[in-house]
């Protein structure tokens, strides 16, 4: 099998889906510019696996270093997770966000182009379902967003069913994650943000690690069964395994498709936070708080495209999910060094 080149291959998501990669018997070349990952994240991926992986640090808009990593390696097929994912920072910041998602994308595209390359399997999110489609979400639905970070994701979506309408050899898979949390069973990788985290579970797990004081649950009067905000949280290891399943998917076929990564199931924070005191034995303590601004009462997804065209559906419920975010964390205090 050829060699697969993985953007962002050393983050969260990547870092777990290069494991699987490697697992299923193909070679990986990471290619990472390190912003918000580390070196070490890449020599645990050997660890787990006991093989080796090439890694450049470059920028996904460094024309000439992508170049020479294409120049270097026969590169099959991409997975293109790198780009830059804070929602709240891309509304202060749409300037950087544009231009490093779309331009590097654009910049990876036209490589791929200049070296015969035409599978790419892309990091969407289920944030291009924006606020006027409601829940369960399918792959048809209308997409739009709320911010510049959404809007990236929109935009290389269209991107994508560009180049595959002009060029009918082309495949690419847009991946729609829901909310993905968790860690790889060996405790080596897990989500390690910087700084506050400003998504659930790495807050809750810093709250159980006794880094962070209390949870605040933002809003309680949303249309929700406890009032509070529903999400679908898929194990980041079924959402790794689900990438091996679209990238083989691309192999064997050409044109695009978009395709929901999630469990079909949606959690409320309370639910999650009750897990989380499961999970690590622990009470974690929560206060109400006003709710955050563009949130959504309730996101889960129909995942029945998912199982129909790949065979694949995530497995994790959220016990196992939290317990794995639980050992990642217990074992990694300080994070991935
Ligand atoms: C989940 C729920 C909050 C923190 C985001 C991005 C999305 C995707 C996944 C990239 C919501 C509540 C949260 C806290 C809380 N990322 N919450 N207290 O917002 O569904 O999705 O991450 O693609 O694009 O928008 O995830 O984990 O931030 O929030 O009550 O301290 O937890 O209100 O209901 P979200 P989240």
């Amino acid at each position: 099998m050829g060699k697969i080149l993985v953007t962002g291959g050393s983050g969260f998501i990547g870092s777990h889906t290069c494991v699987e990669l490697l697992n299923s018997g193909f070679d990986v070349i990471i290619m990472d510019n390190l912003s918000n990952s580390k070196m070490a994240a890449v020599s645990r991926i050997e660890t787990i696996t006991g093989k080796n992986v090439t890694f450049y640090q470059t920028d996904i808009c460094d024309y000439e270093g992508t170049t020479k990593i294409f120049r270097e390696n026969d590169i099959d097929s991409v997975i293109h997770f790198a780009g830059l994912k804070a929602v709240g920072e891309s509304v202060a910041k749409p300037i950087e966000y544009y231009s490093n998602n779309i331009t590097g994308s654009l910049v990876l595209l036209r490589v791929m182009k200049e070296n015969n390359c035409k599978k790419i399997v892309f990091s969407s999110s289920a944030t291009v379902y924006g606020v006027d489609n409601t829940a369960p979400y399918t792959e048809d639905m209308p997409t739009s967003s709320t911010n510049p970070y959404g809007y990236t994701k929109v935009m290389i979506e269209q991107i994508l069913r560009d180049v595959c309408t002009a060029d009918p050899e082309f495949s690419a898979v847009a991946l729609r994650y829901f909310n993905p949390i968790g860690a790889h069973k060996s405790g080596l990788l897990g989500e390690d943000p910087n700084g506050i985290p400003n998504n659930l579970v790495p807050y809750i797990a810093q709250v159980a690690a006794g880094k962070l004081r209390q949870l605040s649950v933002f809003g309680n009067d949303y249309n929700t069964p406890d009032g509070t905000g529903v999400r679908d949280y898929i194990h980041v290891t079924d959402l790794a395994k689900g990438h091996v399943c679209a990238i083989k998917y691309a192999a064997d076929h050409s044109g695009f498709e978009a395709v929901n990564l999630g469990t079909g199931r949606g959690s409320s924070v309370l639910e999650v936070a009750d897990a989380y005191e499961r999970a690590c034995g622990k009470e974690i303590p929560r206060k109400f708080a006003p709710r955050r601004a563009g949130d959504i009462d309730a996101s889960f997804a129909d995942a029945s495209k998912a199982e129909r065209i790949f065979g694949w559906h995530a497995e994790a419920d959220i016990d196992e999910m939290c317990a794995d975010s639980w050992n990642f964390t217990k074992l990694n205090p300080m994070g991935i060094n």
